[in-house]
Order: structure tokens, then C-alpha cells, then sequence
């Protein structure tokens, strides 16, 4: 058996408290964790077809270890698969295994496989367990944790789902090895994130350490990530259900979706991307309001722009951008309260406020100056 190395950090919601743990080789190893958890088995695990080919085995090998029989359900790879039809297929295709109250779903993979198998859980006889095995970045730092869950409709992304607790998640930081650049850059999007919303410091260390990070330091990134979740577990302990303080957490997202409507969800602008854009959009607004310093909006853009991250919309290949869809899309942004826009902006890095007094004449300043640059 391979070494481990792993922390683990508490979320404290009470009855639906969780452990997250973050390591080395955690799936090849998941039988040491996993058991308790299995009330019942199978235990069903849900993946994609791409960490099935890369990962799958060795999850399955180690809870055969452990005695623990299992099942897997395999959905396409993309966002696609986030769709009412694609639900249906799933709960169907469960119920066929023969569950009972006391089984436990697994999901391995990124946030879309995380989504809808949350969501799955939650309705399931009514409320299963289930148990976050994230693969991609992203939803190592971010989808696994806090409970969101959901599927995308005509009307919109995410829009259907419930908040749902796992019992457990299993960040292992070594399959992060076989992940697209692409898609570990817009992962590391989130990450900068915590730094620029709440963490000066932690800012500052990825100034230092995001190079190494991202060409593969298993530390670093069990830092990163240890860090990002116990920020983001934090703001969730504080406000579960995002009545409040929680929408920190959507820092440069509102002009990250405006872009991602715009590009149709796809391949052409990552989630990720679009936040780092989207990030580096909010703290130029903040600047032109005279909140935060210019100095600060810079360093912000510059260390997204140098470990290779989008930070202006031009950078976006064959795109062409029009101000008024983007205000559109914003406006129908589902953060949107009492037909007030929300924004979340700096005071400077580390220090993000919410606020719905903006000054919209220079929001389309700042995004016509974006679109032309
Ligand atoms: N619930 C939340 O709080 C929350 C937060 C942020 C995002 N999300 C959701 O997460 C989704 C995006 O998640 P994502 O970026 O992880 O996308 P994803 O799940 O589509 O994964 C991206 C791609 O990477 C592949 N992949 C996954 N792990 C891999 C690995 N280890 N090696 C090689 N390939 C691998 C997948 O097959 C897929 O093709 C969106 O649907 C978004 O709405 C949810
Ligand atoms: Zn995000």
C-alpha cells in the first residue's frame, strides 16, 4: 500500500457536520476511509467516463479490500449531463441497483459528476448519504464543499437542486496529475479567489507558490487546497443556505456568468476563466469607484495573467462582445435581489464587501473599456 499524506479539516453545520480530507494517493486508499460510511452495500459509485478510464479501478480495488462491494454508474463527460434527462437517467438507473435507505452513493469526479449526484442523494427515498470523491480542482476547492447541488435547465444553470450535505470528502491530490492544464488553470481560478476575498496572505503565498503549484508540487497543492476549503467551509458554517455572507463566495462571478452566457457554457470559456476574468473585472470597477487602490487591481491581473489565466475578454479567441448582452445576462443573474444587481467588490486584496450600490454608468464604462482593450 502507497503512503498517504493527508490533513483533514471539519465543516460544522451541526447534525450534518463533515470531514474533509486532502492527501496523496486518498483513492487507492479510500477502503481506510470509505467503510463507515457504507451502511449498506453496493456502495454506488457515479463517474464520467474520462475519470473511469483513469481512475476508477483503483477505487473499486480498495473497497474490495476493505469488504466493501460496489457498483458503478457511468454518465457522459461535460456539462450536458447537468440536464433534467440526464437526472432522470440517473435516478432510474440507481433505483434499478436496488437501494434501500441505508445505501450511499459515491461521486467521483468533477463538479458536474458532484452536482447531480448530490442532488440525486437528496431526493432519493427521500434523502441518502453520499460521499464527494472530486478529481478535478475545481471541485476539489469548491463544488465538494458546501453542499450546492443541482442540474442546469433551459432557463438557466443550476437553477434546479437542493443544498445537501456529504458525509464525507476525499480530495486526493494525485489525480490531479492526469487533468487537462486547462482545466487544473481554471481550477486555481477559485483558489486565487479565497486569497483575493478574504486572505492577504494567502494571496501573497500564491504570488510565491502558484508556479510550483501548478507544475505539480503535491504540498503546495495540499495547502492550497487545505486552505481554500476551511475558507470556504467558514463562510458556509456562517450562512448555509446564502441568505448572507455566503455570496462572498460568488467574488467576480456575476461578470464571470454574464461571459459564460455569453459563450454558451462551452469549451470556448472555462468557469474558471471566466472568474478570473470576471475577478480581475471586479477589482477595475472597484478602482474606478475609488474603493481599492490601483496598485491592487494590477497585482491582481498580473498574477492571474502569469500563471496563464484569461484576464480581459479579448483574450477570448474569436469572440466578439457587446456590453449591453453582458448587462443583460447580469441582470438576470440569479443573485439578482428585489431587481437590484449585487456585486461583491474589493476594498483591496483580501478585504470583499457586498454591496447593490454601484453606480451603473460606470459598470458599462469599465466593461466597454474591457470589450475594447
Ligand atoms: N456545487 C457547487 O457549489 C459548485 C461550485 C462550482 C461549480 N459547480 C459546478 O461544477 C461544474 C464544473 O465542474 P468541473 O470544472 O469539475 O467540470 P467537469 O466535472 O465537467 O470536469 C471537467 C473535465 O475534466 C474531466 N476530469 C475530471 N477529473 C479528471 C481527472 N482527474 N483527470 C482527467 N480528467 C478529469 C471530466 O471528465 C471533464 O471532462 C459546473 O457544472 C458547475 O456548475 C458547482
Ligand atoms: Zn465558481
Amino acid at each position: 500500500m502507497m503512503m498517504t499524506n493527508s490533513e483533514t479539516l471539519r465543516v460544522d453545520l451541526n447534525d450534518r457536520s463533515y470531514d474533509i480530507i486532502v492527501g496523496a494517493n486518498l483513492i487507492p486508499n479510500a477502503g481506510e476511509h470509505i467503510p463507515q460510511f457504507v451502511k449498506r452495500d453496493p456502495a454506488i459509485i457515479v463517474t464520467d467516463v474520462n475519470v473511469a478510464e483513469l481512475h476508477l479501478e483503483n477505487i473499486v480495488k480498495s473497497l474490495q479490500e476493505a469488504n466493501i462491494t460496489s457498483k458503478t454508474i457511468l454518465l457522459p463527460a461535460g456539462e450536458n449531463t447537468k440536464s433534467y434527462e440526464g437526472f432522470c437517467e440517473l435516478l432510474n438507473d440507481i433505483l434499478d441497483t436496488g437501494i434501500e435507505r441505508r445505501s450511499c452513493l459515491i461521486a467521483l469526479g468533477g463538479g458536474v459528476i458532484g452536482d447531480i449526484t448530490g442532488f440525486a442523494a437528496s431526493v432519493l427515498l427521500r434523502g441518502i448519504d453520499f460521499i464527494q470523491i472530486p478529481t478535478t480542482l475545481l471541485a476539489q476547492v469548491d463544488s465538494s464543499v458546501g453542499g450546492k447541488t443541482g442540474i442546469n435547465t433551459q432557463h438557466g444553470k443550476n437553477l434546479v437542486g437542493s443544498f445537501y450535505q456529504p458525509r464525507l470528502v476525499l480530495a486526493d491530490t494525485t489525480v490531479l496529475d492526469t487533468l487537462p492544464r486547462r482545466e487544473l488553470l481554471a481550477g486555481y481560478s477559485e483558489i486565487v479567489k479565497y486569497g483575493l476575498l478574504g486572505d492577504r496572505p494567502f494571496f501573497e503565498w500564491l504570488e510565491e507558490n502558484g508556479h510550483s503549484l501548478i507544475e505539480g508540487d503535491e504540498e503546495l497543492r495540499r495547502k492550497a487546497i487545505v486552505t481554500s476549503c476551511s475558507a470556504k467551509a467558514s463562510i458556509v458554517a456562517q450562512d448555509e443556505k446564502e441568505s448572507g455572507s455566503r455570496a462572498l463566495l460568488n467574488l467576480g462571478h456575476t461578470f464571470g456568468h454574464a461571459l459564460e452566457a455569453e459563450t454558451g457554457f462551452g469549451d470556448k470559456l472555462l468557469h474558471g476563466e471566466a472568474v478570473s476574468i470576471g475577478m480581475t473585472m471586479a477589482f477595475d470597477l472597484s478602482a474606478r469607484m475609488g474603493l481599492c487602490s490601483t496598485e491592487d487591481a494590477a497585482r491582481v491581473r498580473k498574477h492571474l495573467n502569469v500563471v496563464g489565466l484569461p484576464v480581459d475578454p479579448t483574450n477570448i479567441a474569436g469572440q466578439s462582445w457587446k456590453c449591453d448582452a453582458l448587462l443583460s445576462h447580469m441582470a438576470k443573474d440569479k443573485k439578482v435581489r428585489d431587481g437590484k444587481m449585487t456585486f461583491i467588490l474589493p476594498r483591496g486584496i483580501g478585504d470583499s464587501f457586498i454591496t447593490s450600490d454601484v453606480d451603473l454608468a460606470l459598470v458599462e464604462a469599465m466593461l466597454d473599456d474591457a470589450i475594447a482593450a
